[in-house]
């Protein structure tokens, strides 16, 4: 089979690894891919959200397959031209992807179900949002409705903060119609894990769990980035909590979407915040996370097209997901001054001595290959991700790999997976001292 990837970054390259490993895989393509990908497939310089010119591409190349990473050309109806034009693809259609597009749609999909999330109230017009922020009471966290590439949520301490956040969103307009509507919630606390299942529509199954860092510095400080490392599995996650949370989230978000007349096929992905009250759901995405794919695709034991390829024929019902017990952690290093201005351009050493080390790899989100080396082309630059017999096998692996990395100015967290090992510490049976 030939399989395309659509994206650019380190989930694209995780993606486009696993599935040039199924022995069904004649050749993988990635549309546009970036310097790494271009090691495991062949990269097409075709944008992400040039809609037309990817159904081109897949005719071209007699695509059986077409896998999407980012959300952007979910939401603008990737799916659905595809299916037009008589291609298999898997990913949710425009209307299923309205849980990630549009947080309004999100909020009151949930309240219709019943599904826990913040209190919350959404508003169109500036002033009465204003109006509500001088009765609340704060911290609240104010949300643009559309898609503003991770920009779009305010956590705010105060009012100050609040009506700077309603100024940006409705009035400066910085994320365009995006911010035609927000919505206004009630600030949750807790920790956050991130839980993704695979859907045809009707059938799920879930995928093991992950935490994202989604910070730029140390003990989640400072402002935050489209992820800056991940481990899997979470051990917040108990055996209890995911029982709730299939029950209370995940089965009555696939169910609802189904009698709303939009059943939602590929990755649902619930960000989560597990409060004193039990899970509740802080957002939906419809689509892998980044880095969280990272570290859990490469833990899946299961052929991945299998399972991609069911999830888009509606036959995922016998599918059973066999997974690596190991643990798996991804630093990822960035461009310094991200998420905020930084350079690119900067050649990256030390990337041939790790490609042969067993269970570990270096996953490229911004690179490309210039006259034979690779450089750095964007903010996050690259997941260094390594398997381990346990979080802390696997947390010194990988960052054993990120000291043999080198580009100028280059950053990383140094506490990625910090929080699971004092779990996993506190829970540790003592040993009796004889
Ligand atoms: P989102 O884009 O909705 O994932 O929001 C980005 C980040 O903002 C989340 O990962 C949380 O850290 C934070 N966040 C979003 N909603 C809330 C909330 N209701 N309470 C506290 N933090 C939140
Ligand atoms: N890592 C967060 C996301 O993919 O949205």
């Amino acid at each position: 089979m030939n399989i395309l990837v659509v994206g650019s970054g380190g989930r694209e390259h995780v993606l486009a690894w696993k599935l040039r490993q199924s022995p069904k895989v004649k050749q993988v393509f990635c549309a546009p891919g970036n310097g790494g990908i271009a090691g495991v497939a062949a990269c097409c310089p075709v944008p992400a959200d040039d809609i037309d010119g990817l159904v081109k591409l897949a005719k071209e190349k007699n695509i059986d397959l077409t896998v999407v990473g980012p959300e952007a050309p979910l939401v603008a109806g990737l799916v659905d031209a595809f299916q037009l034009n008589g291609l298999r693809v898997f990913g949710p259609s425009r209307q299923a992807a309205r849980l990630e597009g549009s947080k309004v749609f999100a909020k009151q999909f949930m309240q219709r179900y019943k599904i826990p999330t913040a209190e919350f109230k959404v508003f169109s017009a500036a002033e009465e949002a204003r109006a509500f922020l001088q009765r609340t009471r704060f911290p609240v966290v104010i949300k643009a409705d559309g898609l503003a590439a991770g920009k779009g949520v305010f956590v705010c301490q105060n009012l100050e903060d609040g009506l700077d956040a309603i100024e940006q969103t409705m009035v400066v307009k910085a994320f365009r119609n995006a911010g035609n509507q927000v919505v206004v919630e009630e600030c949750l606390t807790g920790e956050e894990v991130s839980i993704l299942a695979v859907s045809d529509g009707l059938n799920y199954a879930l995928l093991e769990t992950s935490q994202d860092h989604k910070r730029i510095f140390d003990d989640d400080l400072g402002p935050n980035t489209g992820g800056m490392g991940a481990y899997s599995p979470a051990p917040v996650a108990t055996n209890s909590r995911m029982y709730d949370i299939d029950r209370y989230i995940i089965a009555p978000t696939i169910r609802g979407m189904a009698q709303e007349g939009c059943p939602f096929q590929g990755i649902l992905y619930a960000g989560l915040m597990i409060t004193p009250d039990g899970p509740k759901v802080l957002e939906y995405n419809v689509r892998f996370g980044d880095p969280e794919a990272q570290v859990v695709i490469p833990r899946l034991k299961t052929d991945l097209l299998d399972v991609l390829l069911a999830a888009s024929d509606g036959q995922l019902n016998d599918m059973v997901l066999h997974w690596d017990a190991r643990s798996c952690v991804c630093v990822v290093m960035s461009s310094g001054g991200y998420p905020g201005v930084y350079e690119k351009g900067k050649t990256i050493g030390g990337l041939d001595r790790l490609a042969a080390r067993e269970d570990l790899w270096v996953f490229h989100s911004g690179t490309k290959k210039e006259t034979g080396q690779v450089v750095t082309s964007g903010g996050r630059v690259l997941g260094v991700t390594a398997l381990g017999d346990n979080i802390e096998t696997a947390v010194q692996r990988a960052y054993q790999a990120v000291e043999e990395i080198s580009f100028d100015r280059c950053f990383f967290r140094r506490d990625i997976g910090a929080r699971a090992l004092r779990r996993c510490q506190a829970t540790r049976v003592p040993e009796f001292n004889s």
